[in-house]
């Protein structure tokens, strides 16, 4: 054995294990597939948005997604495969977030407590983000579960058919309170993480990241909650003629 060790010293070898850089990796794919899901939710509540500009303008976007600058009339297929993919980064990032969860109630009791003694707010926004993600993995997984399996009843009068008569505006409100603060809160603590904007005076840099990121989730949630009441106006006018699909005003008066 000291034979060994002194072998070993000679051609410059050491007997003490290297680190794993597993925990590193993992880590790391877990920032990234956040980082994706943010930018995909950002985008995604902007499209969904534009309900708010009238019905004409949320079935272009619709027909956008099928594809249809380079199919004839578009295919829903496209929306299909793109939540797949959506899904797929969407199990991985909750699969990787697993790991940080307080594994028991008295390892969580001991968080809160520090955060309270601490008065630590980025433990706090820890906080938030366990328990949104948590709703977020069965609401999401509703949702996307949907969208999925049925990409053609999407559109103006089949989406506000799905929020209102289908009762899915309960669901939506939860999910979207949950995405936003989880995205927001996310972002903020990838930020401070990696340090992206710490610049030359990361103190005061780092304040005004915090007060931008309070300033982009507010301004998300309000438009996020106006495009949903506007679902639910449309569905509840459209209650009677459930299951009829919109007509664009440029194919009406093309057929008048
Ligand atoms: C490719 C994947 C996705 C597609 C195609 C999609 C599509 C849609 C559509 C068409 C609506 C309007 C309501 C309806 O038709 O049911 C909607 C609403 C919504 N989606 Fe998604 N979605 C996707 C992924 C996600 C993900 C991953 C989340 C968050 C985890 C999410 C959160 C929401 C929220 C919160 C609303 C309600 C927004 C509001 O009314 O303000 N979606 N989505």
């Amino acid at each position: 054995m000291f034979r060994d060790n002194i072998v070993e010293s000679l051609l410059g070898k050491t007997t003490q294990k290297r680190k794993s850089r597993i925990p590193a990796k993992l880590d790391f794919l877990q920032s990234a597939t956040g980082l994706i899901l943010a930018t995909f939710i950002l985008f995604h509540l902007i499209f969904e948005a534009s309900i708010l500009l009238g019905k004409d303008s949320m079935y272009a976007i619709t027909k956008m997604f099928e594809g249809d600058f380079f199919i004839e009339g578009g295919s829903p297929i496209f929306i299909s495969v793109l939540a797949s993919i959506i899904f797929a980064i969407f199990i991985l990032h909750a699969l990787l977030a697993m790991r940080k969860f307080p594994n028991s109630y008295r390892e969580y009791l001991r968080l809160r407590t520090h955060a309270k003694l601490m008065k630590h707010s980025d433990t706090n926004l820890w906080i938030i983000q366990a328990i949104t993600g948590f709703m977020m993995f069965f609401l999401g997984s509703v949702h996307l579960y949907i969208v999925w399996t049925q990409p053609q009843n999407i559109g103006p009068f089949a989406s506000s058919d799905r929020v209102y008569s289908d009762m899915f505006y309960p669901l939506y409100f939860m999910l979207l309170v949950s995405v936003v603060l989880h995205a927001g809160a996310g972002v903020y603590r990838l930020i401070m993480k990696w340090g992206w904007f710490d610049g030359k005076n990361p103190k005061s840099n780092r304040v005004k990241t915090r007060k931008i990121v309070k300033v982009v989730t507010t301004i998300y949630l309000i438009m996020g909650l106006l495009s949903l009441i506007t679902y639910i106006k449309i569905g509840y006018e459209h209650k009677s003629e459930y299951g009829k699909r919109y007509v664009p005003t440029t194919e009406v008066r093309d057929e008048n």
